[in-house]
């Protein structure tokens, strides 16, 4: 086997694998025959078989990728969140699943029917995937593809499933399955990037860079001179808080109960910073000559419903809450104040994904850290081999990660 390089048909450069038979005189056979030969992968990955137990790194069998898939060597794996609250049973999904969603690594294989991807592409996985057909995605926003009603199946798009452990079925976190060093994911997941990107750095913008940049310049529309408070300071509070600086916010508080948090924050581009909301109030009052913040960006690693009130409270009139964290599946009530949102006009909003495109802003962001403007590097707090999955879990609990990053083997 082998890497050749060939003239792409839009003009680009694209590499393919091949396969050269040494009783045929070195004929190439090119990867798009490939795929019937390919064959179940070996491999091991991160399963949660149970809500508040720990995962499990064992054994996985992969199949080949079928129709419209890719077979995907990771280099690495952002820790999120997200996949905390599949322990917690914050977020149903269905169990066993191989966790992880935040991915980055080499196509290794096609599956047939397979446009614009071939062996030795570099890409990142967008954790909603975009089929670019349905209405959402036709009109720009593909953060909310139709697809994304299947994603939380933990089957492939195809109603049928690649990973098996223990002799059955293993679903994987929105089709996708980052925690481990192999997987089959929908090209309709794959945003391919230029190669002299590192590709444990660009793993990061497959969610929380993205989301919380997307967080502050899409969702909350950050304009220069206004006024941000962003609350949580993780992977994707730390990302709102450089996308707000990138949209020209003039004051930037950065609100966490972990001092660590706080004192990274100013390094993102936070002006102030405070330990809660509530002690943020005075602050920010005081600062903003009693305006309040124009945006509010909530990042805590758990919503609070009861918390909304307060939340209102540090926002100024027109001004918009940027519900990005994710609430406990089963939270059916929240503390708004309804009469003071009509004559103040506040504005509370949901966002997926930063309201982003993966195909657009995915490039966009990586662009922007190789031109040093968006800072990935300092995102990455701790890294973990895969069997330290657990142990880089305990630390995000304990305040120690802005991230976490799981490395495998090159
Ligand atoms: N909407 C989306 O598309 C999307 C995408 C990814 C993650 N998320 C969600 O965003 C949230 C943040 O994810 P993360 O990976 O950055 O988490 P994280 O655990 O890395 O960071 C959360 C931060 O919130 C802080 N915090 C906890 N309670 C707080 C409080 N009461 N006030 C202020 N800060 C508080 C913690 O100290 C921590 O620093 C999670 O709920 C996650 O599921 C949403
Ligand atoms: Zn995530
Ligand atoms: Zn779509």
């Amino acid at each position: 086997m082998e890497w050749i390089r060939r003239a792409g048909d839009v003009g680009a450069e694209r590499v393919e694998q091949v396969e050269r038979d040494p009783d045929a005189g070195g004929s190439v056979r090119s990867a798009s025959s490939r795929h019937t030969l390919g064959g179940t992968v070996e491999t091991e990955a991160a399963i949660l078989w149970q809500p508040h137990t720990d995962w499990s790194v064992e054994p996985i069998e992969l199949d080949p990728p079928k129709e419209g898939e890719v077979l995907v060597k990771l280099a690495a794996s952002g820790m999120c969140h997200s996949d905390e609250h599949l322990v917690t049973g914050d977020l149903i999904a269905p169990l066993p699943i191989v966790g992880g969603h935040e991915g980055a690594g080499v196509v290794e294989e096609v599956g047939p029917g397979v446009t614009g991807l071939a062996p030795g592409d570099h890409v990142v996985f967008g954790f909603i995937a975009a089929c670019g057909q349905c209405p959402p995605c036709a009109t720009g926003h593909s953060n909310l593809c139709d697809t994304g009603a299947e994603l939380m199946s933990g089957h492939q798009m195809d109603g049928t499933v690649r990973h098996h452990a223990r002799g059955q079925d293993v679903a994987t976190l929105l089709c996708l399955g980052t925690f481990a060093p192999y997987t089959v994911v929908n090209q309709a997941s794959c945003v391919k990037i230029l190669d002299d990107i590192p590709l444990d750095r660009a793993c990061l913008v497959g969610c929380g860079v993205t989301t919380g940049w997307g967080s502050s310049v899409y969702a909350a529309d950050v304009r220069p001179g206004d006024n941000v408070a962003v609350i949580g300071i993780g992977g994707i509070g730390a990302s709102a808080v450089q996308g707000a600086r990138l949209a020209g916010a003039e004051t930037i508080f950065a609100i966490d109960p972990v001092e660590l948090k706080r004192t990274l924050a100013p390094s993102f581009g936070a002006t102030h910073v405070a330990a809660s909301v509530d002690e943020a109030f005075a602050l920010i009052e005081q600062e903003t000559w009693g305006h309040m913040c124009d945006k509010v960006i909530c990042a805590m690693g758990v919503g609070s419903g009861a918390m909304m009130e307060s939340i209102l409270g540090i926002t100024a009139k027109r001004g918009r809450v940027v519900v990005t964290n994710i609430h406990p599946a089963l939270e059916s009530s929240v503390t708004m104040n309804l009469m003071f949102l009509t004559l103040l006009e506040k504005q509370v909003v949901g966002s997926i994904f930063g309201s982003a495109n993966i195909r657009s802003d995915i490039p966009k962001l990586l662009k922007l850290y190789r031109d040093g403007q968006l800072d990935l590097d300092s995102m990455i707090t701790n890294t973990y081999k895969l069997g330290d999955v657990n142990q880089g879990y305990q630390d995000m609990r304990d305040g120690k990660n802005i991230r976490g990053v799981l490395i495998y083997d090159s």
